[in-house]
């Protein structure tokens, strides 16, 4: 693994005139970010050694190092999920090559379903915490301590001094933000009624298929983390209806730029 790791980062290294401290990885249909990108490079994942290629619908998958509000970043258009068959490494393969090229900071977003009785559909919820609910657990194996050590801190896995800052832009711009916990599952099912009120009942304000994995993996890589769930559908009593991947992807093109400011202005408070 560690020499993989290295390969694509030199890969990278080799192709980029200025490295990237901070990492962004977009979620299901929130790709737009990537117009307000400037003088950017784009590299498909198939080209890139090592990498594993995105097979969902709505996921383009490419690498796009440029800059954002001046600043440079480097961005993951489409990401791995477990559901799609590969195996943890495999998911969380590019949070390693964002460490091994020296990213300290992960911004990351996703869509996922609300379980807050106060949440609306649109709403964006800036991730407090999570709750990870996969099968398997992406540090499971053998600990390589330069990438970190065996049983890392998970007591603040999302930034407090991002997400103080995150709300300060929202309100600058009067996007209504909420704050939740972020329950990932493996997918690919959304949940059935009963599934929703399990995932309320332990204390999740919010469900989904992604994140937590590459969250645990930053932090092991002893990154910051900010994450914005977008809540494209809602799984509280009397508000659950039929939905599909469309629909999903639908509420996310609609409220993908608001998500996209707030992006933005994080990046130029972190340079
Ligand atoms: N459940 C799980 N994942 C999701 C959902 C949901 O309701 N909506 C978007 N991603």
């Amino acid at each position: 693994m560690l020499k993989k790791i290295q390969e694509t980062a030199f890969y990278l290294k080799n192709r980029l005139d200025s490295l990237p401290h901070i990492g962004i990885i977009l979620g299901t249909g929130l790709g737009n970010l990537v117009t307000q990108l400037t003088q950017k490079i784009e590299i498909p994942y198939d080209i890139i050694p090592n990498f594993p290629v995105s097979t969902v619908e709505g996921h383009q998958g490419k690498l796009i190092i440029g800059k954002l509000g001046g600043v440079d970043v480097l961005v993951m258009q489409g990401r791995f999920h477990y559901y799609e068959g590969y195996d943890m490494q495999k998911v969380t393969f590019p949070v390693r090559v964002m460490q091994a090229i020296g990213i300290d900071t992960l911004l990351i977003s996703n869509a996922s379903g609300g379980l807050n009785p106060d949440f609306e559909i649109g709403d964006l919820m800036l991730i407090t915490d999570h709750i990870n609910l996969f099968p398997e657990h992406p540090l499971r194996g053998k600990n390589y301590e330069v990438l970190g050590t065996r049983f890392p801190d998970m007591s603040e896995a999302y930034s407090k001094t991002l997400i103080a800052q995150a709300k300060t832009i929202a309100a600058k711009h009067n996007i209504k933000v909420v704050e939740g916990i972020y329950a990932g599952t493996s997918g690919p099912t959304f949940e059935t009624p009963a599934e929703y009120k399990y995932f309320r009942i332990i204390g999740a304000d919010a469900v989904g298929m992604s994140t937590v994995p590459e969250v645990i993996v930053a932090k092991h890589a002893g990154m910051q983390v900010f994450g914005i769930s977008v809540i494209t559908d809602l799984g509280v009593p009397g508000k659950i209806v039929e939905i599909s991947h469309e629909e999903v992807q639908e509420v996310g093109d609609k409220v993908q730029p608001l998500m996209t400011l707030i992006m933005k202005e994080l990046v130029c408070f972190l340079a």
